[in-house]
């Protein structure tokens, strides 16, 4: 049976970062849905953060503020001992990455360039151009590379093997060979990244079902925050690709039908660099309000900037909006609309990247530590997929250097292989039914409707109740019209589906039950932030064959919640 010691699934940064940071002298390798090259953090665009103070209006930064515009952005539902470690991390991270190579713009005078970005109080998002995340997972894989580290691409984890109380490795299906087998790990860490194909409008990549989430939480691993889903203010209307934050960090406008830079309306002094919540619910209740083009989009306008600052600083937004809306953004102004970006939520880690299963870890956006609590600041993802990727990987290396671990019986490894296979096996076997990319496309326009930017009582239980309903047909009616196993999309779908119905059993459960609007959760019957009551994560376990809700309190070291004005 293959069998490494630690074992990384998904070859984003956090996988990347967390198996450059893992005991050389260890047998590690990633697995990866993709070729990692391919995974989704090479979209992100606009940059990550550190209080270096290069910026001219940046140089009173420092990293204790950087600490409390995350807690802050997070509408005080971020652990601070996290947001401090992750803040003060930020400074030697940025200076590690520039000497493994990564081609960050910069000043005149050659210090690392920086911009605004929302929610921050000075300008401290440091960046390559708008192509801030392929760069870094270029310079990362090539030292990947140099280093030998063995990666298993397009294999598709679909199970943890928990024996003897401890994660025991994986259950894979390898989509080259069509082969569903175990591998075995002494630890385990998941890197898998976010759910946003869940939602009709992401800006996620098509790869991104956040299957490992629901995988962890099947093994009885708590999930935490949930509720709490990002939609980013600025994607292409209707292609929703992301148009990033950093065109407005450059200056961009918000414009409405008429005319107007509407932020003055939301947030009068930082206007278009209000956090992200704030922004995608002032464009969508301009755009409810009748306010916008076609109901549906508003304008992002560039033009003001110049064609030399477009090209330099923008030249993915450029590209994209030429490729896929026919425009120039030096001459015309880009229709835009919120979708769904990232998860606050995921696998409940503590700041060592460990959860409640010894020897699993994760990192990055499937996991959530919590940095972000109820809402993102831009440029904090790609800062948390490093920072906590080494030390995932760092805290496994020590778990199995350390640890005397009880081997899996290789037996009980098989049999829970043959279960997937005999599933499998199952769908394809009967003749007609429901296909997935149905079940998926009911599941997306439920999230959509019923579970997005606003939220009230009455849609969360319908939603819940449809979710139940689709769980249903897909237990029942599942079935794989194809039967060739090799490179079946179709029947990775049919795998991660479960655990994408999951997921959104959970994210409403725990919209329904948090009767309060914090941060990117906004209940139109509660609207208020409600700290005596609500001033805590939600936790969510699988337990005896059903979800069962809990809550946790926020670490708070010396932040008290004030009232969130930008
Ligand atoms: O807008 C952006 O460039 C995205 C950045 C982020 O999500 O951190």
């Amino acid at each position: 049976m293959l069998s490494h010691d630690i074992l990384i699934v998904g070859g984003g940064l956090a996988g990347l970062a967390a198996a450059l940071q893992a005991d050389p002298s260890l047998s590690i390798a990633i697995i990866s849905k993709v070729h990692p090259l391919r995974s989704h953090s090479v979209a992100a665009q606009g940059g990550i953060n550190a209080a270096l103070g290069n910026h001219p209006e940046g140089r009173d930064d420092n990293w204790e503020k950087h600490t409390y515009d995350t807690i802050k952005g997070s509408d005080f539902l971020a652990d601070q001992d996290a947001a401090e470690l992750l803040c003060r991390e930020a400074i030697p991270m940025i200076y590690e990455l520039e000497k493994l190579g990564v081609p960050f713009s910069r000043f005149p005078g050659g210090v690392i360039a920086q911009r605004p970005f929302g929610g921050a109080g000075f300008p401290r998002t440091c960046y390559a151009a708008d192509r801030t995340g392929l760069v870094i997972m270029h310079t990362l894989f090539e030292h990947v590379w140099r280093r030998r580290i063995k990666i298993y691409s397009e294999w598709l984890v679909v199970k943890l093997l928990v024996e003897h109380g401890v994660c025991q490795g994986v259950v894979v299906y390898d989509l080259t060979s069509g082969l569903i087998f175990p591998v075995r790990a002494k630890a385990v860490i998941f890197a898998t990244g976010g759910y946003g194909r869940v939602y009709l409008k992401t800006t996620n990549a098509y790869i991104n079902h956040g299957s490992g989430i629901g995988i962890a939480y099947k093994a009885g691993v708590p999930l935490k925050d949930m509720e709490f889903v990002q939609f980013h203010p600025t994607s292409l209307y209707s292609k929703n690709i992301l148009i990033t934050e950093g065109a407005r960090g450059e200056g961009g406008y918000l414009i409405n039908r008429h005319g107007r830079r509407f932020m003055a309306d939301y947030a009068p002094q930082a206007m278009e660099l209000a956090p992200r919540d704030i922004v995608a619910r002032a464009i969508q209740t301009e755009i409810d309000r009748g306010n916008g083009f076609e109901n549906e989009y508003v304008l992002l306008d560039l033009r003001h900037l110049g064609a030399e600052k477009i090209k330099k600083r923008l030249p993915s937004v450029r590209d994209i909006c030429l490729r896929f809306a026919g425009l120039d953004p030096i001459e015309k102004p880009i229709p835009i609309q919120p979708a769904q970006h990232y998860s606050m939520g995921g696998i409940d880690v503590d700041i060592r990247g460990a959860t409640c299963l010894p020897g699993f870890y994760a990192a990055g956006e499937c996991a959530c530590v919590s940095v972000h609590g109820a809402n993102r600041l831009g440029g904090n993802s790609l800062l948390e997929t490093i920072v906590f990727g080494k030390i995932a990987g760092r805290e496994a290396s020590r778990y199995v250097k350390n640890s005397h671990i009880r081997e899996a019986n290789p037996s009980f490894m098989e049999a829970e292989a043959r279960k997937i296979d005999e599933r499998v096996e199952a769908w394809m076997s009967r003749r007609d039914g429901e296909k997935v990319h149905r079940l998926l496309n009911r599941l997306k326009v439920i999230m959509t409707e019923k579970v997005g930017i606003f939220r009230n009582e009455k849609d969360l239980a319908l939603a819940l109740e449809e979710i139940r309903n689709i769980r249903e047909d897909y237990e029942k009616r599942g079935y794989l019209a194809g039967h060739n196993r090799r490179y079946s999309q179709e029947m990775v779908n049919m795998l991660e589906f479960e655990y994408m119905l999951d997921l959104c059993e959970v994210i409403t459960m725990g919209a329904l039950a948090r009767r309060e609007t914090r941060g990117s959760h906004y209940r139109l019957d509660y609207p208020e932030r409600n700290d005596k009551d609500w001033l805590k994560h939600t936790i969510v376990t699988w337990k005896e064959g059903r979800p069962i809700l809990s809550y946790k309190p926020v670490v708070i070291t010396k932040y008290s919640p004030v009232t969130r004005l930008y």
